[in-house]
Order: structure tokens, then sequence, then C-alpha cells
């Protein structure tokens, strides 16, 4: 399914980004993880290379919000894996709370991860693209205004503005620039934000079933796209 593809998966050492490296892998593909904690990389890599033929699952530490990070994680794919198929900017982060309370650095750390990571690693990637996807994991936080959460939420519109915006800069070259919009997912996300609402919430969308849909855009047949995507838990 994803033989002779190379897939940079940013968040790629926990949550979504990990279960989406894992079907990818699974499914013969080459998968840079690359987060900032090396640790948590290494283990992720070694669990998702277990009992398979190669080490198909590589990683190295980046923080997004630093384009002289990004450019020398890049700098790395390139010498070692030469092209890339596909980026999945996933790596991201939670701010709940008032505007009123949120400090200065949180909100700078929001926006910085959340909105100009994805575009530093683009930036850095899209040499190394001639054929592919980008998939920009947004959030419901991107549709639809919330007030409990506006600077996560301003994070995520300008994602999706820079997405959508990036779709047409790239027309008529062979990367399609997708937008994936979930709602809550089972993860350690808001555990890492310091909230107490851990995996498991009723609420949330199991993650290896919202991995499945979001590495399941870059199998549609070469000339149709998904270019917008929302995900919302049923029943
Ligand atoms: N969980 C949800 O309910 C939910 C719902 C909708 C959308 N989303 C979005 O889905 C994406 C993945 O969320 P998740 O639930 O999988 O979160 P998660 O389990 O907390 O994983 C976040 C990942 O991002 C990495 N990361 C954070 N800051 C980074 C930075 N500056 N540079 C590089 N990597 C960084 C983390 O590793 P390090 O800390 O080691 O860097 C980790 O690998 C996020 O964009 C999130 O906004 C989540």
């Amino acid at each position: 399914m994803f033989e002779n593809t190379t897939t940079i998966i940013t968040g790629g050492s926990e949550g979504l980004g990990k279960a989406a490296a894992k079907r990818i892998s699974e499914g013969g593909g080459e998968v840079w993880l690359l987060a900032r904690n090396s640790e948590k990389l290494q283990k992720a890599a070694a669990e998702l290379n277990q009992g398979q033929d190669g080490d198909l699952v590589k990683w190295a530490a980046c923080d997004v919000t630093s384009k002289e990070s990004v450019d020398a994680c890049i700098a790395q794919i390139k010498e070692r894996s030469g092209t890339v198929t596909n980026l999945i900017n996933c790596a991201g982060i939670w701010l709940q709370g008032s505007t009123a309370d949120a400090t200065t650095d949180q909100i700078k750390d929001t926006v910085m991860t959340n909105v100009v990571g994805a575009i530093h690693v683009t930036q850095g990637a899209l040499p190394l693209i001639e054929q592919g996807h980008i998939i920009n994991v947004v959030s419901l936080a991107g549709v639809e205004p919330d007030g409990n959460w506006s600077t996560y939420t301003a994070s995520k519109y300008g994602l999706r503005g820079f997405t959508d915006s990036l779709r047409q800069e790239l027309a008529g070259q062979k990367i399609k620039v997708v937008g994936f919009y979930p709602g809550g997912i089972s993860t350690e996300f808001f555990v890492n934000a310091g909230l107490d609402t851990p995996p498991g919430q009723p609420w949330m969308m199991k993650v290896d079933d919202v991995a499945k849909v979001l590495v399941d855009l870059m199998l549609l047949p070469q000339d149709i796209i998904i270019e917008h995507l929302e995900l919302r838990k049923f029943g």
C-alpha cells in the first residue's frame, strides 16, 4: 500500500501521529517521526519497528517552532531518504481558558506550534516532494468558534487558512493539500497541556479509528482529492 513512499509525520511520537505512523509502516511505507523529546521518539520508533522487516520507522528530534531545528531535520531526511512523498503536519498543543488569563508565552507557544510550525515544516519539505500529499491536522476548532479556547481556535483557524491557500499555491503540481478536522480524540493531548482530562472520555473518538481515516486519505484514486474532512463522534 505504502511501499516505496516516505512520509514525514510531525508530532509522530505519540497520539494521532504515532497511530498514523503505525498504519503507514505496516503498509510498507517509510516514516519519519518528528517531535521534540528524543527519548519518546526513540521508544515510539522501536515499538513500531518491532516485528517488521527493516527499520521503516525513523526519527529526528525537531522543534517545529524553530526554523533552524526544522531545517536541520529536513537536511537529515534529505540525506538519508532523498525524496519525500507525504507530509502530515500533526504536531499541536492545547490551550484552554480565557484570553484574559493566558500568558504571553502560552499564546506564543500555541500559535507558533499549531500554525507557524506547520508552515516551517511545509516550507522545508516542499522541495523534497514531487508527488504526494500534505495533510494538515487541524481540528473542529478550525471550523467552529468556542469561547472557552479562543487562542487555540485562532491557531487552528490560522492553520485552516494556510491549508486552503497552500492548495491554491500548489495548483498544477502533483501534491494534494488536505485539511483534516477531527473532534475529540482519545490521546494524552489534554493531559499534556496540564488538564485532568485523560484519554477514554465518552466524547472522544478512538485514536486508531481516526488514524485509519487520516491514512485512507492518501489511498484515494490519483485524480480524486478530499480537500476538507470533518470527523465527529457518532452515536
Ligand atoms: N486529541 C484531540 O482531542 C484532538 C482533537 C482535534 C485535533 N487534534 C489535533 O491533532 C494533533 C495531534 O494531537 P494528539 O491528540 O495526537 O496530541 P498528543 O498526543 O499530545 O501529541 C502531540 C505530539 O506533538 C508533538 N509536539 C508538540 N509540540 C511540538 C513542537 N513544538 N515541535 C515538534 N513536535 C511537537 C509532541 O511531542 P513532543 O512533546 O515530544 O514535542 C507529540 O508527539 C494536534 O495538532 C491537535 O491539535 C487533537
